[in-house]
């Protein structure tokens, strides 16, 4: 047996098939032995491309190859290499995968015979594939995804990749790069069986918030000449954790709110972020800390942090709220801080007014300027919205100082006058100064109290009453009322009668005046013929201290009444004496006989007489004026006629009921004395009768004269006695109103006699001066008795009624004939 040396063609990478090297061939040519022929080649090479020379490395001619029919036998891979026994030569029949060949067994050889015939040889023949890089390293997959939390630590190992290479020898797989490395890195191992893998691990921390995705680029290459490169993309996605609080975007909110905005006002929307995502970086808001009284007065939505209104802000309250907010994630990290709210004021509050001190009474005397009420005024409010001024309203004498800070004075402005404003409703309003203002009134009522002012005032400055003479005593007259405008007291009217004198006495002896009521009294009974007017003064005085008062004059008339009968002045009836007038019968029709006179007392209508013809001898001769009473014939007297004539003359007043007197008068119808003498003494009756009488008047005047001296002596001695006495005693007012007659005078010739009338007081008892004037006019006292008249007339002359009329002396003319 011979071995065969085999060329071994190396071709170096394959990648330049011109290079080749020849190896030995040992070709060991032993008659059915086997020679071994060996050869490289590239894989990869060209169709046909030259893998040896098998005839020249046998030794064989090549014609040898023919005609021995040499051809390859056995081997899977005669497809690979075929011999072109025209050249002898071995090339590629068909391309080599090396990897497809062998895989990563390594070194890959082709093996195979080559026999030929005649003579028979068989030769071994082995071919080895040579690797060429032709295979880059591969990973399974160009990509993967991978999550990481940020929060793994660096170091921490996270995956082994690795990648194949077909290749074998420094074709094959030699390492990994990746990139970038910021964050991640690898370790290059290599397991056991010399695979080389790349360890990933996180080499710096993670920031989600920074960087959520990561692509990392890992590289495997060979050891090939040219390098062959695979790569895998790695997506990395960070996976958040709850690394970050919420922050809020203000260090503090700041906010303000109107005071009664309504429920709902929005304040202040807060607001903050969290880095975080998902449920870690969902904020929500919540109140933190705070007093329980804002908690109701505002409500925070936890989800959009709006802070609203939730019930009534009053800036009075509160003016500033600090309130301590909370934002949350939901991975439970929070933040804190403070809204600060302030509220704005608004003119939401009146003024309110406090008396601080009231006098609900204020004299209607008290100077203007004069205190009433000190007042408190407040506003609650602040700057303008409390600033306050005040007035006093209506037309009222009254105003408002101010005097301290929020205090005011009321005090009067003007003259009070209880009569006519006896009470004011003073009000008084507070306005502030906001916009719109608010204001405020209040009313006090002030009574103005009672001064005497005011005098009583008589409901007429003077008064006329009259009263019927003939009265009752203590008759009410007529009553007077006086009017005081003040109250009270001072309004309280008295009535006084000023002390006069009337006729020497005191007005009180006639009149009273009821204190109270003013009732004016008769204190006594009047007669008109006396007394025909009264004057009196009444005084109405008040209550007050001191006292006011006024006057007033009553004028009392005393109303004449018919009480008293017509007195015949003429003729005087005499009792016995026998006077006639005389009528010639010569006499005319209308002869004036006589005229009888008459007068009354009393007046107008009392006084006013008429005269009758009552009775007479004969009717047909004689008739009587009804108004001037005169008598005259009617007829011519003749001689048949009756010398002696009577004649009764009736005289009435015109009174109701009338009074009335009745006069006789004797006329005598005679041409002469005697002849009337003879016939009136033709009456032997007449005679007797006129002796008697005239006895009777004798011893009557005597008597008379007699009594008359001695009342004068006794008077007069009475007087001196009491004048003594009176000198050491007392004065008595007793009254005697002695009766004057009238004097008279037929001046109107209607037989109503004008009169006029002097009546004066004569104090039989009074004071010292009138009785020694009295005394001394002693000798001008007159007492008159006439026996021929109806009555006795009385008549006390004073001394100053005659030196006052001194030319109209009182004195009964005698009317005799
Ligand atoms: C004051 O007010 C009272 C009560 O309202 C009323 O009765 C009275 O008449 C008023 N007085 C005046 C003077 O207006
Ligand atoms: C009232 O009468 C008195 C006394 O006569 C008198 O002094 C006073 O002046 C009078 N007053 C008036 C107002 O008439």
């Amino acid at each position: 047996m011979a071995d065969c040396l085999v060329n071994m063609i190396r071709i170096s990478n394959g990648s330049t098939l011109k290079r080749q090297v020849r190896a030995f061939i040992l070709v060991f040519l032993i008659e059915a032995t086997v020679c071994q022929i060996r050869y490289s080649v590239p894989e990869e090479m060209r169709k046909g491309s030259f893998v040896g020379n098998v005839a020249e490395d046998l030794g064989i001619d090549a014609k040898r190859l023919k005609l021995g029919s040499a051809r390859i036998v056995s081997g899977d891979s005669n497809e690979y290499i075929r011999l072109d026994v025209d050249k002898g030569t071995l090339v590629v029949g068909e391309i080599i995968d090396r990897e497809q060949l062998c895989g990563q067994t390594s070194p890959c050889s082709l093996n195979f015979e080559m026999i030929m015939m005649n003579p028979m040889q068989l030769h071994s023949v082995v071919v080895e594939v040579l690797d060429v890089n032709d295979n880059a390293p591969v990973f399974r997959e160009k990509e993967m995804h991978l999550e990481i939390l940020e929060s793994a630590l660096p170091g921490t190992e996270i995956l082994q990749m690795s990648a194949t290479d077909l290749d074998v020898g420094v074709n094959a797989l030699h390492g990994y790069t990746l990139h970038p490395t910021t964050h991640f890195n690898i370790k290059v191992l290599s397991s056991p069986n010399g695979h080389k893998y790349a360890q990933l691990y996180l080499a710096g921390a993670l920031d989600r918030e920074k960087e959520e995705k990561l692509l990392l680029t890992l590289t495997a290459v060979d050891g090939g000449e040219p390098q062959r490169s695979g790569t895998l993309k790695i997506h990395v996605t960070v996976r958040d954790t709850n690394d970050n609080a919420p922050v809020f975007t203000q260090a503090i909110f700041k906010a303000s709110v109107i005071e009664n905005v309504p429920k709902g006002t929005l304040v202040v929307s807060l607001s903050a972020t969290d880095a975080d995502e998902g449920m870690n970086g969902r904020v929500t808001y919540h109140f933190n800390h705070m007093s329980s009284n804002v908690a109701e007065l505002f409500i925070l939505d936890e989800n959009t942090g709006d802070l609203t209104v939730n019930g009534v802000i009053d800036y009075e309250e509160n003016k500033i709220y600090e309130i301590g907010v909370l934002a949350k994630d939901q991975g439970g990290q929070s933040t804190s801080t403070n809204v600060i709210i302030e509220v704005t004021d608004v003119n939401d509050n009146a003024p309110v007014i406090t008396l601080t001190s009231f006098s609900s009474t204020i004299a209607e005397n008290s100077p203007s300027g004069t205190t009433v009420a000190i007042i408190n005024v407040k506003d609650v409010d602040s700057g303008k919205n409390g600033k306050v001024s005040c007035s006093v309203k209506d037309n009222i004498p009254f105003t408002i100082q101010s005097t301290l800070k929020n205090y005011y004075t009321l005090v009067t402005s003007g003259a009070l006058d209880r009569e006519r404003n006896p009470e004011y409703n003073i009000t008084f309003s507070a306005v502030d100064d906001g916009s719109p203002p608010l204001s405020i009134n209040k009313t006090i009522t002030l009574r103005v109290s009672d001064v005497n002012d005011n005098a009583p005032v008589f409901e007429q400055s003077n008064y006329e009453a009259n009263i019927m003479e003939n009265n009752s005593p203590g008759l009410s007259v007529f009553s007077v009322k006086a009017h005081d405008f003040d109250s009270g007291q001072n309004a309280r009217v008295s009535y006084l009668l000023i002390d006069t004198q009337m006729n020497g006495n005191p007005i009180s002896t006639y009149i009273s005046v009821n204190a109270e009521t003013g009732v004016i009294q008769a204190v006594r009974s009047f007669d008109y013929e006396q007394i025909k007017t009264i004057n009196i003064l009444v005084k109405g005085q008040d209550g007050g201290s001191p006292p006011l008062s006024s006057n007033t004059t009553v004028k009392l008339s005393i109303q004449d009444q018919n009480d008293n009968p017509p007195q015949v002045l003429y003729p005087v009836q005499t009792g016995g004496s026998l006077v006639a007038e005389l009528v010639p019968r010569s006499a005319d029709v209308g002869y004036l006989v006589t005229k009888v006179v008459a007068v009354d007392v009393d007046s107008g209508q009392n006084a006013w007489l008429s005269y009758k013809l009552q009775k007479a001898t004969d009717r047909a001769l004689f008739e009587v004026g009804s108004q001037n009473g005169e008598i005259r014939t009617i007829r011519q007297v003749t001689d048949k006629d009756a010398v002696k004539q009577r004649l009764s003359v009736i005289v009435e007043d015109n009174g109701q009921p009338s009074h009335s007197a009745t006069v006789v008068v004797n006329v005598a119808v005679a041409d002469s004395f005697p002849e009337v003498l003879s016939e009136f003494t033709e009456f032997p009756h007449d005679k007797e009768y006129n002796d008697n009488l005239t006895f009777y008047l004798v011893l009557a005047l005597a008597v008379v004269s007699f009594l008359f001296i001695t009342c004068v002596v006794v008077i007069i001695s009475v007087k001196i006695y009491r004048w003594r006495q009176s000198r050491v005693l007392y004065h008595s007012n007793l009254p005697v109103i002695p009766y004057y007659p009238p004097r008279y005078s037929d001046t109107l010739g209607t037989g109503t006699l004008q009169h006029v009338y002097n009546y004066e007081v004569c104090r039989t008892t009074d004071s010292r001066k009138s009785d020694s004037k009295f005394g001394g006019a002693g000798s001008q006292n007159v007492l008159i008795m006439d026996p021929s008249a109806t009555g006795t007339m009385q008549r006390i002359q004073s001394e100053k009624s005659i030196l006052d009329e001194p030319d109209s002396p009182l004195e009964v003319r005698p009317l005799t004939f």
